[in-house]
Parts: structure tokens; C-alpha cells; sequence
């Protein structure tokens, strides 16, 4: 249903029922009334321009999108569609309207709650690393420096423990010494896995290729690297953006690829730094995501966070590809390193 309009010497002659009924008149209320009462303020210019175009210029048919006053007050959102027409010997305007509001409406919903997921996301992601960060130091520098003062004690009453009658406190020390060893390492590996020490002393690449390598071996799949350019001069924060895309990227290999070799191709050039994960499995099928997984939409939002952007697509020979393109940066790298943490 249409609203159905004639415009003479700007103003309207005739509407159908259903044009006055989108504004909240009645069809005798209309007759007379000029286009700029109808349309908003803001849009008058717009609208008197299109007007004149159609009436002056030889344009004989125009369609816009424009907004109007409904008689309650609130906003109308139009679809405008005219042409000139023959109206008693002279030029007038006549076409149909449509009401639009509704689909601008859930367009802005939509907008909004994508925006909303963004932030969400990203508010997500930013406290869960910040957490690790600090449970990383913790189990490195509070854990670790209590194990290492009870490895040292153990050593202090196995050298103290000499004589036969003291034999079986030698033993027990015997067999606590690697048990304590065993959870120094444990709570080292902890920390690494929470936040490597490699990405802060070393830098992404070391990080990347060690964590690929232990990937391999873990997963028993061939894994291949490849750098092109030297080492990129990102901020703290786009190295560790970087690095939880790739693992991420690298865990949804191993959980869902059923892949043979996973290939890692670093690039630095031209001011832009590129990071790709390519496996040779059952490739990516899109419309089979799972419901509720976060892992893409995560790396999605790292990416944007760095002011970059995330590819992931089939290949075409089998598998999948996922792309991380980062612009370069150009600060100094070690002082850059800490600063953020
Ligand atoms: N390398 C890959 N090969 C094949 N399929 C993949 C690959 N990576 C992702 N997928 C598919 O895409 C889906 C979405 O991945 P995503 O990382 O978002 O979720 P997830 O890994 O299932 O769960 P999580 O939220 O824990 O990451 C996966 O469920 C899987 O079906
Ligand atoms: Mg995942």
C-alpha cells in the first residue's frame, strides 16, 4: 500500500488515503499544504532541490530518501518516488511514497547491537589478557620464588643430614628434590602458557615459531614456517594481539582441521605486516559454524582492535587459510615493549 501524491507550484493537490494516513491527516487536510511543512527542517533543502530538478531541469524522474513530521510528532522515514506529469495544461509532480521507517529502524538495531557485540567483545578480550598478565607474574614471581626457597631448604637439610642415623631423611630428601624440580617446571610452563615470557623478551616471531614447533609436536603434525622481511617493530600491544590470533587460529587447526601440515608465513614489508595459518585439512565450511563459538569473532575483534583485519577462507586445494594483516609499526621496539604492562 502506497501513499499516492500530486504536487503542484509545491504544494499538494491530491493524496491518496493511505499518504495521509502515514502522516496523521486526513486526504482534505492535505490539499494545499506546501512539501516544506511536511518534511523536516533539516531535509527541506534536499527535498525543494530534487523538487525543482524534476520541475526545472529536465530531470523527469527522481528517487530519494527523506524524512517528515507525522502530526504526533515523531519521525516519518520516506521512500520518494516522482515523476512530472501533465496536470490541467501545466507541470506538476506526482508519484508514491513509501513508508520506510520500520526498515531504518531495524537497520539501526542492527547497527547498534553489532556495535554493542564489538564492544563486548572487545571489552572480553582485553580484561581476559590483562587477568592473564597478572596470574602469569604471579605463579612466575610469587610460585616460583616460594618453590625455589623450598628447593633451597631441601638442599640445606640434605647437606646437614650426614651420619647413619640421618639415612632416612636423606632418602626422603632424595625423592623430593625432583618432585619440588618437577613443580618449578610445572609452574613455569603455567606462566608460559598464560602469558609467554618469549613475546616479551624475544619477540612475536621467537614466540610464533616456538609455540608452532611445540604445536607440531604435541599435535603430530608437520608444521612448516616461513619469514619474509625482518623482524616487524610492532607495539607490546600489537605483538600480543598478534600472538592470540595465531594461537588461536593454530588451536581450531588442531581441533578441527584434521590437518597434516600447518604452514606459517610471516611478512613483513612495506609497512604492513602479514601472519597466515594455512593447514591442509577438511577446509572451512561456513555455514556449518557452530552456534555460540567465539574463537573467530575474538580474532576478528583483535584484529580491528590493532587496526587491522582477519581473512579466513577455504583453499582451494583443501584446507584453510587464516589471514591477519596488520600496518607496520615504525616506534622504538624495546622501550615500546613494556610500556603497556
Ligand atoms: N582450521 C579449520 N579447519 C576447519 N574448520 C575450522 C577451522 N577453524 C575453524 N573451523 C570451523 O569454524 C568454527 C568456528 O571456529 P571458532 O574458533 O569460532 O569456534 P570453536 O573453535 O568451535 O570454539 P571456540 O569458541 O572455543 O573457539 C569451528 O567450530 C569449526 O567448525
Ligand atoms: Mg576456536
Amino acid at each position: 500500500m502506497a501513499g499516492v501524491y500530486l504536487v503542484f507550484d509545491e504544494r499538494f493537490q491530491y493524496v491518496n488515503s493511505t499518504f495521509a494516513g502515514m502522516f496523521g491527516y486526513t486526504q482534505e487536510e492535505f490539499v494545499g499544504t506546501p512539501i516544506r511543512d511536511l518534511v523536516l527542517p533539516d531535509f527541506v533543502g534536499q527535498a525543494m532541490e530534487y523538487y525543482r530538478r524534476r520541475m526545472h531541469e529536465g530531470v523527469s524522474s527522481i528517487r530519494y530518501f527523506t524524512r517528515c513530521r507525522h502530526r504526533d510528532g515523531h519521525v516519518v522515514h520516506i521512500e520518494v518516488h516522482g515523476s512530472r506529469v501533465d496536470y490541467r495544461g501545466q507541470a506538476a509532480l506526482a508519484g508514491v511514497v513509501i513508508d520506510v521507517s520500520e526498515r531504518v529502524r531495524r537497520d539501526q538495531d542492527l547497527h547498534r547491537s553489532r556495535r554493542r557485540l564489538r564492544e563486548l567483545a572487545s571489552y572480553l578480550n582485553s580484561s581476559r589478557e590483562e587477568l592473564r598478565s597478572q596470574l602469569a607474574r604471579e605463579v612466575h614471581d610469587v610460585l616460583g620464588g616460594m618453590l625455589s626457597s623450598i628447593k633451597l631448604d631441601v638442599f640445606r637439610i640434605q647437606r646437614r643430614s650426614s651420619g647413619p642415623a640421618l639415612a632416612e631423611i636423606q632418602e626422603i630428601t632424595q625423592e623430593l628434590l625432583p618432585l619440588v624440580q618437577d613443580t618449578i617446571d610445572t609452574a613455569r610452563q603455567i606462566s608460559d602458557e598464560l602469558r609467554p615470557r618469549m613475546l616479551d623478551t624475544l619477540g612475536l616471531v621467537a614466540a610464533i615459531r616456538s609455540e608452532l614447533e611445540a604445536f607440531g609436536r604435541r599435535n603430530e603434525i608437520l608444521v612448516g614456517f616461513m619469514m619474509e622481511g625482518a623482524e616487524p617493530e610492532l607495539s607490546a600491544e600489537t605483538a600480543t594481539q598478534c600472538f592470540r590470533v595465531f594461537q588461536e587460529a593454530l588451536t581450531n587447526v588442531g581441533r578441527h582441521a584434521q590437518a597434516e601440515t600447518v604452514e606459517v608465513r610471516v611478512r613483513n614489508r612495506d609497512g604492513r605486516f602479514e601472519m597466515q595459518v594455512r593447514d591442509d585439512g577438511k577446509g572451512i565450511d561456513r555455514p556449518s559454524m557452530r552456534e555460540g563459538s567465539i574463537g573467530m569473532l575474538s580474532m576478528a575483534e583483535r584484529a580491528r582492535s590493532i587496526g587491522g583485519s582477519l581473512y579466513v577462507h577455504a583453499r582451494a586445494g583443501g584446507g584453510t587459510v587464516v589471514l591477519l594483516a596488520v600496518p607496520g609499526y615504525r616506534g622504538p621496539r624495546s622501550n615500546d615493549r613494556t610500556a603497556d604492562r
